[in-house]
């Protein structure tokens, strides 16, 4: 149960309001490639104009450092903003100081003003004491709703705290709460998928899971490192050298919750591969199971099976189709999964198709996870690249919690306490 208190607990009447939100969100250009941050931002600004109160909103966006670069500007969304919610939004190009002062007290109840990046100023992510305090001299109430951010301990997220009664908005409870239920009490059977390009990354997250999943999958390039710390060759595939005493270290760990209980830690057994990153280039399947126990006598003979090695110059980019449709199976008696990371480079796109050659794995995940094969469990999905290719392929609705987390998602999974979080006031 979400301990802190929240935009229901208290009278907003007649206050004025600074909303934390996070609107980091990718730009091409000056255009939004993804808004699946600001649309899941509405709940609670429509929740606190319904209460009438004049509502300033603040946010970070990209790393611009400390400085103003207009490469980072929350002008447009501001303007996708006004569209999503059909009315007036204010925007003012700083975040502090004189003009923002005159821009606030021109607001009225009941009208929204967005500020400009927060991380045009390194007092910023310095948590400064003096920044927070000119943010929170604008408003009477301030909400954090930006989970996002909620990992990082800074002015907006914490020290802003010491100067506002501060309480959490609808998205930051929903978040907190789908997660901390998933990871203290999971229907079981819970099985783990776990992507992306570095072990390090997600470490915490692969112990955490090893110790309360009943299975972890594990895709994309880290795979690749697992596989090599277990001799399996892998060409000139991305990974990682120094993780490779990481990797056996979790499989060990892995091996040794095999033999106390029903636990299972899955790698690829067969491989997408290619001499070169490219849609017009073309795949070949290493069936490295065939390969690794060719050696093994009492292994069958098949002798149509592909060639159990990848060779030097090919690089693996996708888990192969006997690997996935083994998930997928194993899916089918799992009542809960949570999902981090692209099983392959799914960014490539086939110029013919538009379909990536890599994403098969990914793709056939996606369609266990919906039900495609008969069984639909709960699903949970987190992180920044996994939400992009949802949200870029329309498939965002096919789960139950997509967050809006990408760091904050994984730091709560492994639980780790959110100083976003910590800092807001108990119930
Ligand atoms: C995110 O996109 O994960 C959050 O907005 C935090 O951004 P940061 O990693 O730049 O702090």
């Amino acid at each position: 149960m979400f301990a802190k208190k929240t935009i229901e607990d208290i009278d907003l009447a007649g206050k004025t309001v600074l909303l934390r939100a996070d609107y980091n969100v990718p730009l091409e250009g000056d255009k939004i490639a993804d808004d699946y941050r600001i649309k899941q931002s509405l709940q609670t600004i429509d929740y606190l104009l319904s209460k009438n109160v004049k509502l300033i909103i603040c946010s970070h966006l990209g790393r611009p450092d400390g400085k103003k670069n207009l490469a980072y500007s929350l002008f447009p969304v501001a303007k996708r903003l006004k569209e999503l919610l059909k009315k007036e939004v204010e925007f003012v190009p700083d975040c502090i100081g004189d003009e923002v002062k005159k821009a606030v007290s021109k607001l009225d109840f009941g009208q929204v003003l967005l500020l400009e990046n927060l991380r045009f100023y390194a007092q910023e992510e310095q948590n400064s004491e003096e920044f927070a305090q000119q943010l929170a001299s604008l408003a009477e109430v301030f909400v954090q709703d930006g989970f996002g951010v909620v990992h990082r301990a800074h002015a907006s997220t914490d020290a802003i705290t010491h100067f506002l009664p501060s309480v959490a908005g609808l998205l930051l409870k929903k978040e907190v709460d789908t997660i901390t239920d998933v990871m203290s009490r999971p229907n079981r059977p819970l099985m783990a998928v776990i992507g992306g390009a570095k072990i390090a990354d997600k470490i915490d997250l692969i112990h955490k899971f090893i110790e309360l999943a009943d299975q972890v999958v594990i895709g994309g390039a880290m795979a690749n490192t697992f596989l090599m710390s277990q001799g399996f060759d892998v060409g000139s595939s991305l990974y990682d050298r120094s993780e490779l005493p990481i990797a056996r270290d979790i499989i060990r760990k892995a091996a040794s919750q095999a033999k106390i209980r029903s636990f299972s830690f899955i790698l690829p057994f067969d491989v997408v591969v290619s001499k070169k990153i490219d849609s017009a280039m073309p795949v070949r399947i290493v069936d490295l199971l065939a390969h690794s126990l060719a050696e093994i006598e009492s292994y069958p003979k098949r002798p149509n099976r592909a060639s159990g090695r990848v060779e030097k110059e090919e690089l693996i980019l996708d888990i192969g189709p006997f690997s996935g449709a083994f998930i997928a199976g194993n899916m089918q008696s799992a009542n809960t999964v949570v999902w981090n990371g692209t099983l392959g480079v799914t960014e490539t796109k086939s110029l013919l198709t538009g379909i990536g050659p890599y994403s098969h794995g990914t793709n056939l995940l996606v369609r266990s996870i919906a039900g495609e094969f008969g069984h639909r469990p709960f699903s949970l999905v987190g992180g920044g690249d996994t939400v992009s290719y949802l949200s870029e392929n329309n498939l965002m609705n096919l789960f139950n919690h997509v967050s809006t987390g990408g760091g904050a998602s994984l730091e709560l999974m492994a639980g780790r306490k959110l100083p976003g979080v910590e800092a807001l006031e108990n119930k």
